[in-house]
C-alpha cells in the first residue's frame, strides 16, 4: 500500500510558519493529500486546482476524513479568485508544470494579505541520484521524461530557479533550500520502482513520447524490465532533491 505523503516532510519548511489563525490558500492542491494534513496546523484552508476530477477527490477525501476547515474550488494559478485575503499561499509540485510561472506567483501575491507568506516547492531534477546494476535503461526512462516535460511547457530545473522567481515577482526575505526525499530501503525502493514500471505503460507516457520520436515499444519494455529489476535489487538507492522557497509579501 503506498504510504500518504507528509507535510511534515514535504512541507517541513512551511510548518514553523503556520498559525491556527491563518487562512492557508493551497494552489494546485490536486487531490488534496498534503492540503489534509496542512489543515491541521491553520484555522482554514482553501484548495484550489485547475482540474475539476481532483477538486472533486479532495471534497471527497476531506469528508471522508472529517476534515471540516478546508474547502477546495476549482480555480486557476493565473487567475484567482479566492473567498478572503491568505495570510499563506501555497504551491507545491506545480510551479514546474507552469510555462508561466512568473505570472503564477504575480497573481499568488495579489492575494496574499501584506505580511503575508508565499511557499513554493519543486522538484529540480537536476539532483537526481540513482543507482543500480543496470543504469543506461534508467536514466534513459528520465532523459524521456525530461524531453517531455519541456515538449509540453514543463521544465524540469524549476526547482534552481525558485528564489529568483520569488524576488522577480516582488517578495522580500527570499530563503531558498533544498531537501531530498530518498528511497533506500527494500520497501521504499520497491514501491518506487513499480510505479516508475508502471509509468513505462502509461498513456500519457508512451503516446507522447511515441508521438514525439522519443522512444519505440521495444525500449519501452526493457526500461519497464529494468525497473522491474531495480525494484527488487538489494543495490538499488534513489533520491530526488525538492526545491523550496518562502518570500514575503511587504
Ligand atoms: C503534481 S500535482 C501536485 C498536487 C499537490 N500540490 C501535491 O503536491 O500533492 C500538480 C497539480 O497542479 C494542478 N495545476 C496545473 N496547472 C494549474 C493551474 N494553472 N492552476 C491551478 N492548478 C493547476 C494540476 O491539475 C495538478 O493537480
Amino acid at each position: 500500500m503506498t504510504v500518504p505523503r507528509s507535510a511534515q516532510v514535504y512541507a517541513q519548511f512551511l510548518l514553523p510558519h503556520l498559525t491556527s489563525a491563518a487562512h492557508l490558500v493551497d494552489i494546485g492542491c490536486g487531490s488534496g493529500e498534503l492540503s489534509l494534513d496542512l489543515a491541521t496546523y491553520v484555522g482554514h484552508l482553501t484548495g484550489i486546482d485547475v482540474d475539476d476530477a481532483e477538486v472533486e477527490a479532495a471534497r471527497q477525501s476531506a469528508r471522508r476524513l472529517g476534515v471540516d476547515n478546508a474547502n477546495f474550488v476549482r480555480g486557476d494559478a493565473y487567475d484567482l479568485d479566492p473567498p478572503h485575503q491568505a495570510d499563506v499561499v501555497f504551491a507545491h509540485s506545480v510551479l514546474e508544470a507552469l510555462d508561466r510561472p512568473e505570472a503564477a506567483l504575480i497573481e499568488m501575491k495579489r492575494i496574499l494579505r501584506p505580511g503575508g507568506l508565499v511557499a513554493v516547492a519543486s522538484v529540480e531534477y537536476g539532483g537526481l541520484i540513482l543507482t543500480g546494476r543496470d543504469e543506461t535503461p534508467l536514466r534513459r526512462f528520465y532523459e524521456i521524461r525530461e524531453r517531455l516535460w519541456q515538449i509540453e511547457g514543463a521544465d524540469p530545473y524549476r526547482g534552481r530557479q525558485l528564489r529568483g522567481l520569488l524576488l522577480d515577482a516582488g517578495f522580500v526575505d527570499v530563503t531558498a533550500t533544498t531537501m531530498s526525499i530518498a528511497y533506500g530501503t527494500a520497501s521504499a525502493v520497491e514501491e518506487f520502482g513499480r510505479a516508475r514500471a508502471e509509468d513505462c505503460t502509461d498513456d500519457w507516457y508512451v503516446s507522447s513520447a511515441q508521438r514525439h520520436g522519443l522512444t519505440t515499444a521495444d525500449e519501452l519494455a526493457s526500461m519497464r524490465q529494468a525497473w522491474v529489476a531495480w525494484s527488487e535489487s538489494s543495490t538499488s538507492y534513489a533520491a530526488f532533491a525538492w526545491c523550496q522557497a518562502l518570500g514575503w509579501n511587504r
